[in-house]
């Protein structure tokens, strides 16, 4: 992907637009999102997988980054998602993303939101335990539908990422677990019951991935059920959805092009089906962060300068782990750039914190800024578009940054930034106080 970022005179833009007229304009913290990085992945996905597997699909995973102009771009671009909440449904229904091209997966949907998914219509509902099957069937009945299942395996692979995003191994809340007495009465309740739909299998092992064998790994093990359940039941796997996990540059990490992944997937996928004497399933991926990562930073206004003689030097900023917690939660590291200082050599080591009453509150470790730094200057940290503002919070009634998108030099809010009266919209005071 071409890099949307660039210097000169002494600043940074941003996908043509000059970052200081932007904090000047909206303000800061302000999340920008750039649309043409946005617009160049799924060009590149497009190219590595849909346009050369049939039947191929790919289902953002809205976790990331679900906003409403999120999704019209998505939906411009004809691309399904995936949602794991009535929350993110909701926004999917406000933008009439179609129905169709919803993806329903969750460790613990409730009543509610399978009710919600069920009167939409999803395309697909991804079970993830026992008790769904009867909770799906109940809807269907209400709706008068069937609805296309499909079941996530817990594959009990260990990819090698941060103990907390790892999704696929055998201990995990994630998936049904791949255990005879367990896994084959779920996929036969499936199949036998008039509401649903058999569709295929799903896994996802985690996030955050460079390597391909543990995503072989798993499918191979996610193909060995496939067999099993056609040899026992008759039944025929037509899809299989990979999940997401691809790995993206926060500071030096290499990013691998989605084809390095999928390839060697899809191989193995036709291998196997061939081995089984059924049609190649038509895939599907699940990617979130590889799509939004890298098209966004976050803008910040330099505040308090600390030094702690022989120690350290604090430089603090007006957001923090309240629009990024990614670096207390999971030890995230990032880069950035002063942006308007970007030509200035970076000479001196500073800790970047924000402005939350907490201790982990940092945004960068060991970060060289120019020496010139001085409240005011404006900082940019680079790749906090995928799970920043989704996870933001409103620790110490800090409002959530707004979040601009910018395309070639325009600019707009996608996300208008939260007021105080807005935190504090839901507050009541009970009678009896
Ligand atoms: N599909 C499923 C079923 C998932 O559970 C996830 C992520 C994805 C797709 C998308 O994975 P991605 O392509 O974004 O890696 N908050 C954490 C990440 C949690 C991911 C959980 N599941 C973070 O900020 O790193």
């Amino acid at each position: 992907n071409q890099d949307v970022k660039e210097i000169k005179n002494n600043t940074l833009f941003f996908d043509g637009c000059d970052t200081t007229k932007l904090a000047a304009t909206y303000g800061t913290p302000l999340y920008v999102m750039s649309y043409t990085d946005i617009k160049n992945r799924l060009q590149e996905l497009k190219q590595d997988f849909t346009d050369r597997y049939p039947g191929a699909r790919i289902a953002y995973a809205s976790k990331a980054f679900c906003t409403e102009a999120m999704y019209e771009i998505l939906k411009q671009e004809g691309a399904c998602i995936d949602v794991v909440s009535g929350g993110e449904l909701f926004a999917a229904q406000k933008v009439n993303f179609p129905a169709e091209y919803v993806e329903f997966n969750g460790n613990n949907k409730t009543p509610a939101e399978i009710d919600q998914a069920v009167e939409y219509g999803v395309g697909r509902i991804i079970l993830d335990g026992l008790q769904e099957v009867a909770l799906i069937e109940e809807a269907c009945k209400k709706y008068d539908k069937k609805m296309n299942i499909m079941i996530r395996i817990t594959p009990g692979v260990a990819a090698s990422t941060h103990d907390y995003i790892v999704t696929g191994k055998k201990d995990s809340k994630f998936g049904i677990p791949l255990d005879e007495e367990v896994f084959m009465p779920i996929v036969k309740s499936v199949i036998d019951s008039q509401y649903l739909e058999f569709v295929g299998l799903h896994m996802h092992i985690g996030s955050q991935l460079f390597e391909n064998e543990a995503f072989l790994e798993a499918l191979d093990v996610l193909m060995d059920w496939a067999k099993k359940i056609k040899d026992t039941y008759g039944a025929v796997i037509r899809e299989v959805n990979f999940g997401g996990g691809f790995g993206v540059t926060y500071t030096d990490e290499e990013r691998k092009p989605y084809r390095f992944f999928l390839d060697p997937l899809m191989e193995r996928l036709k291998k196997r089906a061939d081995e089984m004497e059924i049609e190649c399933p038509a895939a599907v991926i699940e990617p979130g962060r590889s799509m939004v990562a890298e098209a966004g930073i976050t803008l910040y206004t330099i505040g308090q300068i600390k030094e702690i003689k022989g120690l350290r030097k604090y430089i603090s900023v007006d957001g923090g782990m309240g629009d990024n917690i990614r670096v207390a939660l999971y030890q995230a590291e990032y880069t950035g750039v002063l942006a308007n200082k970007a030509e200035e050599t970076p000479d001196e080591v500073v800790t970047v914190c924000g402005k939350y009453c907490e201790s982990g509150d940092i945004i960068l470790h060991d970060f060289k800024v120019p020496h010139s730094v001085e409240m005011g200057d404006l900082l940019a940290t680079y790749s906090t578009g995928a799970y920043g503002y989704s996870m933001a919070s409103n620790y110490n009634n800090n409002p959530i940054p707004g979040v601009v998108m910018v395309k070639e030099g325009k600019s707009d809010w996608i996300v208008k930034p939260q007021t105080y009266e807005q935190i504090m919209q839901n507050n009541r005071i009970p009678e009896f106080l």
